[in-house]
């Protein structure tokens, strides 16, 4: 019999699917409870911020689903409009209005009248464009003002068009409580788009036209909220801030079932996991969904008798090109290499890993420390500016790396040059003997 390649279940590139979203319960209701509000012309913004890998994206797009109303909540069912985004350097004002607009269209103009209706609404923004419109923030300002007054203009009639029972339904074939705008990788907005005062002003340009059914929801890295605040002061009081932290074991444990679980509906032969495997998968990932999704890949792709041991974890999260490789050179390589330059500080880092993520005094850093007293203290303080390493609250003088894997990775992958420089010396004895 020919063996069929198994479907592996975990998915460490992408959003994780609504239907194998683990946790964040809380985070839920309270998104639950915010389109709640918006629906009876309360609105609420909202920020979704953690780190790389935490499961923003993720959260963002099981919103989508409870939004669009393709996951019923409770007794409710709710019908927004979403249109879901996201930013890069590069985008401009005009850029961002028109990616609104661009997702209003696909969205809307379903029917002949829709699309009579949004062509005749949102004229203006093809005539900017037409005239090669280019927004520079300072002495196009008052035209900016003007666009932007514009927009919320066309936005508010849309949504009022949208919301409306009787017109929807001839017009768009679907009545919507309201609308959601949704911008994901928002930390990379540029200082020239200004994302905190072009929000702040949308909303109240809104509130004025008495348009109270958007919300709106940015999804970034932790420095979101100063992207924010250096944009206006003010703007991140508008928002309620979900932070997203790590999931608990129990949790890390139901993302390895759910996986399990899905490969043996897509595999005729199952799939099963040991205890001592699981341990292992769940202390690597640290709670970390972009990790068990990544250990777990692998450990899926290194089995080979339809039994997930801890051998299978082993070899898939250390081989080359195993889980620990890939995800270092995702997180920690820029990290190691390219934002400290000097070897001392990555010496610092090494001494640090042999504790994993544990608490490291710095006379016990001293103690292996090769060079200087000066140079000890200013590689320490250039680590904690950078929140490369973290230091005790209320102790001075210690220290610790952020997570196991960046220990361990700095362990397996990275070369130490002395002992690469005493294994040379070691070659050399040997010739000499
Ligand atoms: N709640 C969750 N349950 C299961 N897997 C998740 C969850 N959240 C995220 N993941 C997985 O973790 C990885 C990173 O998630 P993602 O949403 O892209 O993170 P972020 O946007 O914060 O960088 C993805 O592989 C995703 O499938
Ligand atoms: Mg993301």
């Amino acid at each position: 019999m020919v063996e069929v390649p198994k479907l592996n279940p975990f998915n460490p590139n992408f959003p994780v699917h609504p239907g194998m979203f683990v946790g964040r319960l809380g985070e839920i209701l309270r998104l639950e409870s915010y389109l709640l509000q918006t629906r009876s012309d309360q609105p609420l913004n909202f920020l979704i911020t953690g780190e790389r890998g935490i499961g923003k994206s993720s959260l963002m797009n099981y919103l989508i689903f409870v939004a669009s109303g393709e996951i019923p909540v409770d007794d409710t069912e709710f019908k927004f409009l979403v249109i879901d985004t996201d930013i890069d350097q590069s985008t401009t004002r005009l850029g961002l209005l028109k990616k609104i607009e661009l997702g209003l269209e696909k969205e809307l103009g379903k029917t002949e009248k829709a699309r009579k209706f949004l062509s005749f609404t949102w004229a203006f923004l093809q005539r900017v464009e037409a005239g090669g419109f280019r927004l520079k923030s300072a002495e196009e300002a008052e035209h900016d003002q003007t666009l932007l007054d514009r927009f919320a203009y066309s936005l508010a009639e849309t949504v009022e068009r949208v919301c409306s029972p009787a017109e929807s339904m001839d017009m768009f074939n679907a009545n919507y409580d309201g609308l959601l705008i949704l911008v994901d990788e928002a930390d990379n907005s540029s200082e020239e788009l200004q994302l905190g005062s072009f929000f702040k002003l949308l909303m109240e340009r809104l509130q004025r036209r008495g348009c109270g059914k958007v919300m709106v929801g940015l999804v970034g890295l932790n420095q979101l909220r100063d992207v924010l605040r250096e944009s206006h002061p003010s703007s991140l009081r508008m928002f309620d801030d979900i932070q997203l932290g790590r999931l608990t074991d129990e949790e890390v444990n139901r993302v390895i079932d759910s996986c399990l679980q899905k490969a043996n509906l897509d595999n005729q032969v199952p799939t099963s996991i040991d205890e001592e495997a699981r341990d292992l998968l769940v202390a690597l990932s640290e709670g970390y969904p972009h990790f068990i999704q990544q250990f777990g890949y692998s450990a899926f792709m290194a089995d080979q008798d339809d039994t997930i041991d801890r051998q299978d974890v082993i070899n898939g999260a250390f081989g080359g090109g195993g889980a620990l490789e890939l995800i270092g050179d995702r997180y920690y390589r820029n990290d190691f290499y390219n934002k400290i330059q000097k070897e001392s500080y990555r010496q610092v880092l090494r001494i640090m890993a042999d504790n994993l993520d544990g608490w490291v005094t710095k006379k016990e850093i001293r103690a292996k420390f090769k060079g200087k007293d000066s140079l000890l203290s200013n590689a320490i303080k250039a680590l904690r500016d950078r929140h490369i390493i973290l230091s005790k609250e209320g102790t001075r003088g210690v220290y610790r790396l952020q997570h196991k894997g960046f220990a361990l990775w700095i362990k397996v992958y990275t070369t130490d040059p002395a002992a690469i420089e005493s294994s040379v010396n070691l070659d050399a004895d040997d010739d000499r003997s």
